[in-house]
């Protein structure tokens, strides 16, 4: 019988990251051909998860540019998929999430009537502008895909909201956790040794990321700002940020919070190092996807700075809080966990809703199953 052979398409540092270990799962699959094309929207930062889990893709758009736009991005995905696609000849292209890549991988596949499937599927905010554009990424991809995994219940039942077909939606799990577990160790040695050398009993260690496109200008100069009030008030504080690589950030980054004591911008760390110090810190900070799903499975109370989330999930466990973007707002969600011990450990439980490591197996078993059946 003939493999089938899947095309998995990704372009940035969290896709790559999620999608790393069904990679390495469908290579591992006698009936599957697995072969892998990047984008490249990211360059160090995806390489850096390639490398991280020994992936070496066929293809290789190399799209990044400096200050790329949005717009950027979709011509040079689709433009340079066409030939990818059109070579490989793939039965199945997956995609991932919610970034351009994702998006006009599924649209560049359509193309050539390719069989998509969504990974991280059913995701959903009531604003199209938020998360922008990665909310109209997600709905424009479920238009596009017959493969629809859902990592939860709520996701499946946003899809079915959307009129998608019952039997083309496939409750999975994150791949996030199957992820995260290959890589925390209790015993971890950081490369960074500012890392190793911070004292995680004694202090009140946050750990902080932030790069989202409705953020930037005065919704992330006021998170900043709560930040370093938050670190200028409370001696006790020590601030770990690797910051995203995007220049406009990094300039606002070292603007507010360079120099500022108890306060350590990074550059952005490599996943084992960066899931490790999840595990070792006492609050994150964050508007990132991803992170609101693994620091719950790690049990650290979570300030989303964001003003909704499409991962109601863990708010509903109780581990994540949205506080929106105002600096006073933000001061006074993350002293509260400072101070009031019995609030922080109100949030602080290990909850778990993205699955239990086994998502990519059910992934591959509705391929499978697809292949048996064609
Ligand atoms: C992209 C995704 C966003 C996702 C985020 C994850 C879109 C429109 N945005 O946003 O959904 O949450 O990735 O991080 O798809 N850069 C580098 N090296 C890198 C990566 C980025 O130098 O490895 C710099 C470049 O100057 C690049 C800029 O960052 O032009 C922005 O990258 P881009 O992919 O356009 O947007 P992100 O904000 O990273
Ligand atoms: N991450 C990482 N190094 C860092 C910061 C984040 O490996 O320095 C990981 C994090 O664990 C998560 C993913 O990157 O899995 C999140 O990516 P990002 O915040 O860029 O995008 P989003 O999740 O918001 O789409």
């Amino acid at each position: 019988m003939k493999r089938l052979k899947v095309m998995s398409i990704f372009g940035t540092r969290p896709e790559a990251i999620k999608m790393a270990p069904l990679v390495k799962r469908l290579e591992k699959e006698e009936e599957i051909e697995s072969v892998v094309c990047v984008t490249a929207q990211h360059r160090e930062m995806l390489d850096m998860v390639l490398q991280i889990f020994d992936i070496k893709p066929q293809y290789d758009l190399n799209l990044m540019k400096h200050g790329q736009t949005i717009s950027d991005i979709t011509v040079g995905v689709l433009k340079g998929l066409e030939g990818v696609l059109a070579e490989a000849k793939p039965d199945i292209v997956l995609v991932h999430g919610d970034t351009s890549t994702t998006f006009v991988g599924a649209l560049a596949a359509f193309y050539q009537k390719i069989k998509i499937g969504h990974m991280e599927a059913g995701l959903r905010t009531d604003n199209i502008y938020s998360p922008y554009p990665e909310e109209m990424n997600r709905r424009l991809t479920t238009t596009l895909t017959n493969f629809h995994f859902a990592p939860t219940k709520g996701n499946y039942e946003n899809l079915i909201k959307n009129g998608v077909s019952h039997d083309e939606i496939h409750i999975v799990g994150n791949t996030v956790i199957d992820a995260l577990l290959q890589v925390v160790q209790d015993d971890y040695r950081f490369e960074e040794e500012i890392l190793n050398q911070i004292d995680y009993k004694s202090k009140k260690v946050i750990a902080m990321t932030c790069h989202r496109r409705e953020n930037w200008g005065k919704p992330m100069e006021n998170i900043f700002r709560a930040v370093r009030g938050i670190v200028e008030r409370n001696r006790e504080v020590e601030v770990v940020f690797p910051v995203h690589m995007n220049p406009a950030i990094r300039k606002l980054a070292q603007e507010i919070l360079g120099g500022v004591e108890g306060i350590h911008l990074l550059e952005p760390l490599e996943y084992m190092a960066f899931a490790n110090l999840l595990n070792k810190v006492d609050i994150i900070v964050t508007d990132s996807g991803g992170i609101q799903e693994e620091a719950p499975a790690l049990g650290k109370p979570i300030v989303v700075v964001r003003t909704e989330t499409e991962r109601p999930e863990a708010v509903d466990a109780g581990t994540v809080k949205v506080v929106g973007v105002e600096e006073e707002d933000i001061v006074r969600e993350v002293e509260i966990l400072l101070k009031d011990s019995a609030a922080y450990e109100a949030m602080a439980n290990a909850v778990n809703p993205y699955g239990d490591g086994k998502t990519c197996d059910r992934i591959v078993d509705v391929l499978l199953n697809y292949h048996k059946n064609n």
